[in-house]
């Protein structure tokens, strides 16, 4: 009796201990995408990150977090604040970290937090008034002017020391508290970390460094990725004939940009520190955030040394364990942004977008384009109630859409589509099948195509099932399938005086059909998907829906998933 009692605790010890587990969401590899397992799942992060000051009190973190739920999210990125977590040196208080996951839990709501400590788009902010008081304790980094900045010092033992010890307590606590139940995803480790008022630290201690021989590490890691290296950073070090001996400034050369790989660098190591004590603690997936380097601006106007794309060697060889650098985006051209952050060697999760109109289009580009792990719009409480709405509509639609999305990750058989007026049309070729995808309104006939007025973006994602059978979802787009094979090659001596071949007289055009197999549209459904990825009927679009079968489209006021099949003809 005592032996199977005590066997008893000890299989329920183990199946706890197992289930526990299992709940510690974590990355891994499919194919060309990284996907964010939560419970066991891939999970596409439909998020939105609270304005800065929206989770120091309880009132409004009670008030804010159902609206979130309305809007569709399935996650919400929520500030950690040392100044209030750490008050008084040592006495830790984490109940607003409780009660973002308690409303978060009541409001099917992933939590991802976000570690606002010493440094907070560049500053220093955040850290507790007893360790702002004592600057000779935590002393601060210093202008090349020889001004002491509202910025700890990076290379003080004391700064780091008191940060970590307290993000350690918040991650013990996390562990606590949500270990079983996994409500906490992800952790953000700082905010927007990066040198302001010059690319570096100038303090006597980072001279010291910045004068000695560039790490062996560092080095060593260059030499092995080689081959990979960010062109802008294989570059800088060749122009210095992949020197492996020397100061800062004598391997990558005397300028701004080697300022700021310095101070990369550093804070990688800083940020390493903090990293490794989390994974030891409790092992959630870690990222690091960045203000961008826009608008033509130098090194120490944007923060320098962030986690930018430029640099993203000099952190993957400072700051190993973490996972994901990831890009804040307030410049627009949303497209080429994004791209820069979906690297061989990174995923993409955009933490922080500017709020818009068009947040829900991006979304599905984001993931339809490049596998993204997730999509935040920034200061999500204050969304109107019109941008609120069309955030819901899209968000529930990739809610449904999860399930078959991360199946196919990995393979290359999605496609974002993003349209403006500037890019309103994007062609996309399978084997012999040509997709013509465009902006709504620059269809020939809809009078918004030359009146001037300003188009919302448009878009979505093509997901391709079978060589005919599709996924056409997002909003503001129109489709046309047509097969290359179908038309005729014309030589130049069949073309008339103006290039073009003339057909019956009247036609001109430069495809002539040849006698090849042709596509025709065939059943276009739109559909809803259930939690397992299974289709569910909702209406058959045909006649003017699909313009007499010639295209299918989505207007701009909608967001809707479509069931495409094709069929081909002679
Ligand atoms: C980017 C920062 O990461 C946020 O915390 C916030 O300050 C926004 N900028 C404001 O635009």
């Amino acid at each position: 009796m005592q032996f199977s009692k005590s066997f008893f605790l000890f299989s329920v010890a183990i199946s706890f201990f197992a289930k526990s587990q299992e709940s510690i969401p974590y990355l891994q590899k499919k194919g060309t995408a990284t996907q964010l397992m939560v419970d066991k799942k891939p999970f596409l992060i439909l998020g939105g990150e609270l304005g800065n000051s929206s989770a120091s009190s309880f009132q409004d973190i009670e008030r804010d977090f159902p609206k979130l739920h309305k809007m569709q999210l399935n996650t919400v990125l929520v500030p950690a604040y040392w100044d209030l977590i750490e008050a008084g040196e040592g006495k830790y208080d984490f109940s607003l970290i409780d009660k973002s996951i308690e409303q978060a839990r009541k409001n099917d709501l992933k939590v991802v937090f976000l570690w606002f400590g010493s440094y907070k788009n560049s500053m220093s902010c955040y850290a507790p008034l007893w360790f702002k008081k004592d600057y000779k304790k935590y002393p601060r980094a210093y202008s090349k002017g020889g001004k002491p900045l509202e910025i700890a010092s990076s290379f003080s033992d004391n700064v780091l020391k008191a940060d970590n010890k307290a993000f350690s307590e918040l991650m013990k606590h996390i562990a606590s508290v949500d270990k079983t139940q996994g409500t906490v995803i992800m952790v953000q480790v700082e905010n927007e970390i990066g040198m302001l008022e010059g690319a570096r630290d100038h303090s006597k201690e980072a001279n010291k460094i910045f004068n000695a021989q560039v790490p062996e590490n560092l080095i060593k890691f260059l030499n092995i990725n080689k081959k990979d290296l960010h062109p802008s950073l294989l570059e800088k070090w060749g122009k210095q004939g992949f020197k492996t001996k020397g100061n800062w400034e004598e391997i990558f050369g005397a300028d701004l940009y080697t300022d700021e790989l310095f101070t990369a660098y550093s804070y990688g190591l800083y940020i390493e520190k903090l990293a490794k004590t989390s994974r030891s603690i409790y092992n959630l997936p870690l990222y690091v955030n960045a203000a961008m380097n826009s608008r033509n601006r130098q090194p120490g106007e944007y923060p320098a040394g962030g986690p930018l794309a430029h640099l993203i060697d000099i952190w993957h060889a400072s700051a190993p364990t973490i996972d994901i650098l990831a890009p804040d985006l307030y410049d627009g051209d949303f497209a080429s942004w994004s791209a820069k952050y979906r690297l061989h060697n990174n995923p993409l999760f955009v933490p922080e977008i500017k709020m818009t109109q068009n947040n829900g289009v991006q979304a599905f580009y984001a993931f339809g384009e490049h596998d993204a792990i997730g999509y935040s719009p920034f200061s999500i409480e204050n969304n109107s109630e019109a941008g609120s709405k069309r955030l819901a509509d899209a968000y529930s639609k990739l809610k449904q859409l999860m399930p078959l999305l991360t199946k196919y990750q990995g393979k290359g058989a999605s496609k974002g589509l993003l349209f403006d007026q500037k890019s309103p049309e994007r062609i996309i070729n399978y084997d012999d099948l040509k997709i013509t995808a465009r902006h709504f309104f620059s269809l020939p006939w809809d009078a918004r195509s030359k009146d001037g007025s300003v188009w919302p973006e448009g878009g979505g994602l093509i997901l391709r099932l079978a060589k005919d059978e599709y996924i056409v979802a997002g909003s503001g787009i129109v489709v046309e399938f047509e097969k290359e094979t179908e038309k005729k090659i014309i030589q130049a001596k069949d073309l008339g005086e103006d290039g073009f071949a003339t057909q019956g007289g009247k036609e001109k055009s430069q495809s002539v059909w040849n006698g090849g197999l042709r596509a025709g549209i065939g059943p276009v459904d739109e559909i809803g998907l259930d939690e397992n990825g299974n289709f569910k009927y909702i209406r058959r679009l045909n006649g003017d829906q699909t313009h007499q079968g010639r295209h299918i489209r989505i207007g701009v006021d909608d967001f809707q998933i479509l069931h495409v099949k094709l069929y081909e003809y002679q």
